[in-house]
């Protein structure tokens, strides 16, 4: 069996492949590769939902280019982080997602949504985890001197930018850069390594016997 192949648990009740909802606040360039990466068969998966959280978030326009249904749920809408949360979850198990992708979300999650999706959200962090989390890790790793930083593939957990890791990229960082020269060499390896990530993962889930609701 190679990586891309799927076992029958994994696959939706109406689809022959597991379904990602993907949850984006900016550009969406994540999704775009994923979506690619669907499109040229690296990636056995269907995105079924994109939920996006600012108005005017560029990733809206990709999800027209790719034909993905986009949602706008607007955090500023509600009360609480857990009522955001539930919102995302409704609409998240009405298009009956297998597994969550965070790319680029930049809201703090909460436990309502981690247990509603247990060790099913993946999220994308700019930097080599454990260092440099939060939402300035590329300035952070830049302006302290490292000569090495990179990206990182995750389990989402609780504590922020933290949970099982799951794959890296090292990206070096040269004395001429600016922050965005720098930030352009990560999103290339993001680009690379999140579609890889999310189709070894599944494939790991199989492997455990782990069905797309469990
Ligand atoms: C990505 O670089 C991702 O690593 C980062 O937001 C960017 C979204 O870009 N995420 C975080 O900083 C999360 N802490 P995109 O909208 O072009 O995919």
């Amino acid at each position: 069996m190679n990586s891309l192949e799927i076992l029958p648990e994994l696959i939706s009740a109406d689809q022959s492949v597991p379904r990602l909802g993907v949850l984006a606040s900016g550009s969406g360039s994540n999704l775009e590769a994923i979506a690619r990466a669907i499109e040229n068969g690296q990636l056995s998966a269907k995105i079924a939902l994109i939920i996006y959280n600012e108005p005017e978030a560029a990733v809206r326009q990709r999800a027209e280019r790719f034909d993905i249904p986009a949602i706008l749920i607007n955090h500023r809408d509600y009360k609480s982080r857990q009522a955001l949360d539930r919102e995302i979850i409704k609409q998240l198990k009405a298009h009956k997602v297998d597994l969550v992708i965070m790319a680029g979300w930049m809201r703090i999650v909460t436990q309502v949504l981690i247990e509603a999706f247990p060790e099913r959200i993946l999220n994308i962090h700019p930097s080599l985890l454990p260092s440099f989390k939060g939402i300035h890790a590329i300035a952070q790793a830049f302006d302290y001197g490292v000569k090495i930083t990179g990206c990182t593939v995750h389990l989402l957990s609780l504590e922020v930018d933290s949970g099982k890791i799951l794959k890296q990229a090292a990206v070096p960082i040269f004395p001429e850069d600016t922050l965005e020269v720098l930030q352009k060499r990560i999103q290339v390896q993001e680009h690379l390594i999140y579609p890889q990530a999310i189709a070894e993962y599944l494939k790991e889930r199989s492997a455990k016997g782990l069905g797309a609701q469990t």
